[in-house]
């Protein structure tokens, strides 16, 4: 019988990615995709996959009659991707922050207990522990959560009502926390496609503040590769920080861009800042290290080269969304800004 793993939010950016590194690594397992379809969501993120061992539900992770007909059907695991995955978009629609990132993990979770599936893995981000200073020490599992976005105080709740079911009901879980994902089939509202997107078309990049905010950067195939990694041998029950070790303050990451693509810094246009804009993040990787082996293959400029040359060679891929509903966003959000 060939392993059969629900994949939830498949058709966005790092689920995508995932869905393709675990049907290319492993020929016996078959993948259900169980997606709403929002803004973010794209069947094209999966175009040219193997259909015979992958099957789509489009549906809602909060609906529970539903959830609960796709977990009973013998799931080995549940890797949990769908989310309100943008802060900025946190600022204007919170229900559905609400909704689906909590709302709908508690949903899935009450069906993985319910079924006894062996591994329930949560995609939670380094986003709950909040912001560092300049010399903080990276964040470590143990650290405490203080989120300061409704996106990720969403996050945050899951990740609680997780531990709230271990300690209620036995039932354990994993979690992973991940930084700050970049690479193939990124949504162009997020900080890395949006501005080598608008760098090749002689658009401005909008820079929030003083640019001098600091994320620590991992490609997806590297993030897709640890998830997988955790899902055959993390420890059920334990929380695992995922970071890429590339710490790049924005205005350092937009002028390396436009030098990639040997585009001028006059592109660069500082904006009005992020209300609650988390200045630092960092993660400590010591545990998935030494527990499981692993290490990010990729450091920024050469994984951002890797993603430049995706973007160039996919332009219908993005200069689709972006001529659609997108732009009635981008112009709410930037303009005047
Ligand atoms: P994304 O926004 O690109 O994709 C989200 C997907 O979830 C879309 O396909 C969307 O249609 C689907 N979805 C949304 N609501 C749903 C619902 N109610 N039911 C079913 N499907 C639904 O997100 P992403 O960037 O790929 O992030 C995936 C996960 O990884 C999220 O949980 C996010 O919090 C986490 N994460 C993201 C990053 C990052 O840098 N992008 C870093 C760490 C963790
Ligand atoms: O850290 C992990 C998180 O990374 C994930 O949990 C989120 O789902 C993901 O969206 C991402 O959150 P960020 O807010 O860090 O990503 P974003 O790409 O929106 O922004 C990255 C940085 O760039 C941030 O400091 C804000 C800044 N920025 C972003 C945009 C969209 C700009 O300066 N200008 C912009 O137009």
């Amino acid at each position: 019988m060939p392993t059969k793993i629900l994949v939830t939010g498949g058709c966005g950016f790092i689920g995508s990615n995932f869905i393709r590194y675990l049907l290319k690594q492993y020929p016996d397992i078959q993948v259900v995709n169980l997606d709403l379809l929002t803004y973010a969501g794209n069947l094209a993120n999966l175009q040219g996959i193997d259909q015979s061992r992958y099957t789509f539900i489009k549906g809602d992770i909060a609906d529970a009659s539903l959830v609960d007909r796709v977990v009973k059907d013998q799931v080995e695991a549940i890797i949990n991707f769908a989310a309100e995955s943008h802060v900025d978009r946190s600022l204007y629609h919170p229900e559905s922050f609400i909704n689906t990132n909590i709302l709908g993990t508690q949903v899935l979770l009450e069906a993985a207990r319910r079924y006894q599936v062996p591994r329930f893995i949560q995609i939670s981000t380094d986003e709950v522990y909040g912001s560092l200073g300049a010399d903080d020490d990276p964040f470590t599992e143990k650290s405490p959560l203080d989120p300061s976005s409704t996106y990720s105080a969403s996050k945050a709740a899951a990740d609680m009502l997780i531990k709230a079911c271990e300690k209620s009901f036995g039932y354990k879980a994993i979690i992973t926390r991940g930084s700050n994902n970049y690479g193939p089939y990124q949504f162009p509202e997020k900080l890395i496609p949006l501005f080598i997107s608008n760098a090749i078309e002689n658009k401005p990049l909008p820079v929030y503040g003083d640019g001098l905010q600091v994320r620590d950067w991992i490609f997806v195939e590297d993030h897709c590769e640890a998830i997988d990694l955790i899902r055959q041998k993390g420890k059920l029950g334990e929380v695992y920080n995922i970071g890429g070790v590339s710490e790049y303050p924005n205005i350092e990451m937009t002028k390396t861009i436009l030098n990639v693509l040997g585009k001028p810094e006059s592109l660069i246009k500082y904006v009005k800042d992020r209300p609650g804009h988390d200045r630092r993040y960092a993660l400590n990787i010591s545990k998935i290290k030494k527990e499981l082996g692993w290490n990010p293959k990729y450091q920024v400029p050469a994984g951002i080269k890797k993603t430049i040359d995706w973007y160039l060679g996919n332009k219908d891929w993005w200069q689709k969304i972006k001529s659609g509903e997108y732009r009635k966003y981008y112009e709410k959000h930037y303009q005047g800004r």
